[in-house]
């Protein structure tokens, strides 16, 4: 990764400093309340060091999508929980760039926080635009005279060309917050210049994407073996010609991976033994779980875990790797009887002395589920953005910070 310039590189003392973490957090759809602050906590980092230096922080932050049931437009209950997590009180406006916004910002003093309202109340917040046509946006017209800096701390919101995260690069000089300076850093660690040998596993429900990242990290040599698990290993089973049954063919084509088959089997064609497949899973029999080998199928119930044999094969196959990529559960671990799979390899990973990397949809709730979260070396607080990385896109946030967009 080239050099990006971060918070080290700035005089912050009395400056006014718009800071972008990503504050979209798990909410109870019915209460609207904060289910896990996570994120606003790792944010808190970054803040706290600000304040520290004698900035002003103004945060611009999302909360869900509108229309969504997690979508809030107030982003008070966020303002508090960063209190919390600061140990001072927090300052909070119902207003974007308006007036009120506006004096609020003017009226802080230096180590004071200023939380604004839900940026995606802004219908052209979301607009796929250049850095330069949303520097135009009335937003960061309104905005950018107000402030000095502009710190990008949302690794996980690094993949939307959106106005608060590329609309201020173009008239303000921007540098990355500590969030997203240690995802970069985890992530090029990883990717970059990876401890040999290094195994990537790959599983979860969001499979579209794994034919891109397989392919981008055999072609590139970044992996040296790929374990397969969740509808990813449904997916190359299918490319390899195993008759999955009726009811998992139907999941296939419903999450749009079943047209994919072609480009699985272009990559088992290539590559071959290094993308490994399940020899044996779990179906689940109306709750129950039932392991039958790979050789078995096609069955007429969901395939939700990978089998006993094949965790201990995927156990063995971590043997001796210096790092670990790790995205997705290997089952459908929602399910206590689906879990196990999950949990074998995953702690398999956790053990094994190498460098262990985790990311993306389902990975870091699984792992606080298994106890794991901590014993990882770095959780990504990224899930789209994070995929989009391991296979090898540039994200707009990113490119950003290295002044090439
Ligand atoms: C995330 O939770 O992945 C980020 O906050 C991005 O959210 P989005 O997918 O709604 O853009």
């Amino acid at each position: 990764m080239s050099k990006i310039p971060t918070l080290d590189d700035f005089d912050f003392k009395g400056k006014t400093v718009l800071v972008r973490p990503d504050f979209n957090v798990p909410i109870d759809p019915a209460t609207k309340e904060i289910v896990d602050d996570t994120r606003i906590r790792a944010h808190a980092e970054t803040i706290r060091e600000l304040c520290e230096k004698g900035a002003k922080v103004v945060v611009v932050a999302h909360q869900g999508r509108p229309g969504e049931p997690d979508y809030v437009e107030s982003l008070k209950g966020h303002a508090e929980r960063l209190g919390e997590a600061l140990g001072k009180a927090v300052k909070y406006v119902d207003d974007l760039f308006g007036e009120e916004a506006k004096k609020a910002i003017r009226g802080l003093k230096p180590g004071e926080v200023l939380v604004l309202k839900n940026v995606r109340s802004f219908p052209e917040e979301t607009k796929r635009r250049s850095p330069q046509e949303h520097a135009e946006s009335e937003f960061v017209r309104e905005l950018a005279p107000l402030i000095d800096v502009f710190v990008l701390d949302a690794f996980s919101v690094a993949h939307r060309s959106h106005a608060s995260i590329v609309g201020f690069a173009p008239l303000k000089p921007v540098c990355a917050g500590r969030v997203m300076e240690r995802e970069l850093k985890a992530l090029s660690k990883v990717l970059e210049s990876p401890e040999k040998p290094m195994v990537c596993i790959l599983g979860g429900a969001k499979a579209e994407k794994a034919v891109g990242i397989i392919g981008y990290m055999l072609s590139r040599g970044v992996a040296d073996k790929i374990l397969t698990g969740g509808l990813v290993a449904q997916l190359f089973l299918m490319a390899k010609g195993v008759e999955l049954g009726d009811v998992n063919v139907e999941i296939l084509k419903r999450k749009g991976l079943y047209d994919l088959a072609p480009e699985a089997k272009k990559l088992l064609d290539e590559y071959g033994e290094m993308i490994k497949t399940p020899v044996d899973v779990a179906l689940d029999f109306d709750g129950k779980r039932v392991e039958v080998k790979v050789s078995e199928l096609p069955s007429e119930k969901p395939v939700s875990d990978i089998g006993s044999e094949t965790a201990d094969l995927y156990v063995n196959a971590l043997s001796g790797a210096n790092s670990i990529l790790v995205s997705g559960p290997l089952g459908v671990y929602e399910k206590e009887a689906f879990i196990e799979g999950t949990r074998r390899v995953f702690e398999a990973v956790a053990t094994s002395g190498a460098y262990t990397v985790a990311g993306g949809g389902d990975t870091a709730a699984v792992l606080k589920k298994l106890g794991l979260y901590d014993r990882f070396s770095y959780v990504s607080l990224a899930g789209g953005a994070f995929i989009e990385y391991i296979r090898g896109a540039k994200l707009p946030g990113v490119e950003v910070l290295l002044g090439r967009l």
